[in-house]
């Protein structure tokens, strides 16, 4: 799959996507998880990423993927469930890898434990680079589980910062790990 992303995306897209991968691994070889699946979900998370919002507009209209509110709005929302869905022809049926990749933009309630080393190694791998990162990063080297709230709040921040709608999945996600035993800040 490594061969196969790098020629469906941009070498920044490639080392990102292979900067996910190393650092899935990592968190699943510390955290639990089978290091082998978060390595290959990290490979593949942005699969989609290069389609433009009309391509991805129509993959998933012609694979019956729902098409959201807000997706609408934001089409380039919709390369994380196109891109599930096209690991299917890639040979790639696991259900937790196809759910990691689906949700790895906007999150959701219920997120596996995969789920949440995707979602968190996508905004926390090396080439990444924004205010807070380091503390982030630091965070997630102790207390994984409060850095992925962390991870959600800014997310929500960002948003409403730059006045942007608000996916319900990242709301959903906030509030389970809350009751799940997170921390409020
Ligand atoms: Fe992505
Ligand atoms: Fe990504």
């Amino acid at each position: 799959m490594e061969e196969v992303i790098k020629d469906l995306l941009t070498k920044k897209r490639y080392d990102h996507s292979m900067g996910v991968a190393v650092m899935a691994k990592e968190l699943a070889q510390r955290l639990g998880a089978d290091p082998e699946k978060a390595y290959l979900a990290g490979v593949v998370h942005d699969i989609a990423k290069e389609l433009n919002p009309s391509e991805l507009y129509d993959y998933c209209e012609r694979n019956g993927i729902e098409i959201g509110l807000i997706e609408k709005h934001n089409p380039q929302l919709l390369h994380a469930p196109a891109g599930a869905r096209m690991l299917r022809s890639y040979g790639i049926c696991d259900n937790d890898i196809e759910n990691a990749v689906r949700y790895h933009t906007v999150g959701r309630e219920g997120m596996s434990l995969l789920e949440r080393i995707i979602y968190l190694a996508d905004m926390l791998e090396p080439s990444r680079s924004f205010d807070g990162v380091e503390q982030l990063r630091e965070l997630c080297s102790r207390d994984f589980e409060a850095a992925f709230l962390m991870a959600l709040k800014r997310s929500i921040e960002w948003n409403l910062e730059k006045g942007c709608l608000i996916h319900e999945g990242t709301l959903r996600a906030w509030n389970d790990r809350l009751l799940a035993g997170g921390e409020s800040k």
